[in-house]
C-alpha cells in the first residue's frame, strides 16, 4: 500500500543538506541524544524510523537497533544506509512485538501523523521494559513553524501536513496518565541567517523556552 511518505526520501534529505537543514538537524540531534542517553549494548526501538537520519547517531553510540516504518521507500533507504540494524513494514499504532521488549523507545517526528496518538504513545509504553525510557518528538503547535506549515499545506493539496496533528507540552503530556517532562528546540525561524539562528537558538536554550518547533516528550516506564 502507497504511504504519506513514499515520496519524501530524497527532498526529505536534501533539506536536512542545506545550511539551515543542517543547524536544525544538529540542534534536534543535541536534544535527542540528551534526552535518550544512548547506551552501549541497549535494545532500541526506533518507531516511524523513517530513512534513518536519527537512528544512524544511536547506532554510532553502540545501540541495538530496531526500526519500524510504515512507508516501504524510507525503510529501503534505512535498510541501506544501516545494513547493521533491523527493520521491518510496521505501524506505530500496532506493533509487532512482546511487552517489555525494548530499553528505550524512540519516535522522531512520526507521532503528529498518527490520528490515534494515544493508542501509538500506549504502544510504545507496551513494549518497553519497566524502568526502560520513551522519547517522542514531535512538531510544537505552539511554534511559528506548525502554523506555517498549516498555512502552506492548504495551498498544496498533496502536502503531508494535511495529514497532521500538531501539539503543544501539555497536549503531548496529556496524551498519557504517565508522567513525564517536555523540552523544545530549534527556536530560530528557517529564513534566519545562519549566525542570527545560532544566536536565537543560544537564547532559547538559556531561558527554557517552550514554542521551539522541535518538542520532545520523555517518559520512565513504571
Ligand atoms: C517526518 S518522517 C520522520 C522520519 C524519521 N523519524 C526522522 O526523524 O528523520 C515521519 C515518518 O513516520 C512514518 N510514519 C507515519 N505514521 C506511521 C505509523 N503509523 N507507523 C509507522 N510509521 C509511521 C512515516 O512513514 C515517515 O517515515
Amino acid at each position: 500500500m502507497t504511504q504519506l511518505f513514499d515520496d519524501w526520501p530524497d527532498p526529505y534529505e536534501q533539506w536536512f543538506q542545506t545550511p539551515i537543514g543542517q543547524l536544525v538537524y544538529q540542534t534536534e540531534l543535541a536534544l535527542i541524544l540528551d534526552q535518550v542517553q544512548p547506551q552501549a549494548g541497549e535494545n532500541v526501538l526506533d518507531a516511524g524510523c523513517g530513512s534513518g537520519i536519527f537512528t544512524a547517531p544511536l547506532i554510532e553510540r553502540g545501540v541495538r537497533i530496531t526500526g519500524v516504518d510504515l512507508s516501504l521507500p524510507m525503510l529501503s533507504r534505512a535498510t541501506a544506509r544501516l545494513p547493521q540494524a533491523r527493520f521491518a513494514a510496521a505501524d506505530i499504532g500496532k506493533l509487532p512485538f512482546a511487552d517489555n521488549t525494548f530499553d528505550k523507545c524512540v519516535s522522531i517526528t512520526a507521532l503528529e501523523f498518527i490520528e490515534d496518538a494515544e493508542q501509538a504513545l500506549g504502544e510504545l509504553f507496551r513494549v518497553t521494559r519497566p524502568g526502560g525510557k520513551v522519547v517522542v518528538a514531535t512538531l510544537n503547535s505552539l511554534s511559528p513553524w506548525a502554523a506555517r506549515r498549516h498555512d502552506n499545506a492548504k495551498q498544496d493539496k498533496d502536502s503531508v501536513f494535511n495529514h497532521a496533528w500538531f501539539r503543544s507540552p501539555d497536549e503531548l503530556l496529556a496524551l498519557t496518565p504517565i508522567s513525564g517532562e517536555t523540552h523544545t528546540a530549534v527556536h530560530f525561524d528557517k529564513h534566519c541567517e545562519l549566525a542570527e539562528a545560532k544566536a536565537i537558538e543560544q537564547q532559547g536554550l538559556q531561558q527554557q523556552r517552550n514554542d521551539g518547533a522541535f518538542l520532545i516528550g520523555s517518559w520512565i516506564k513504571p
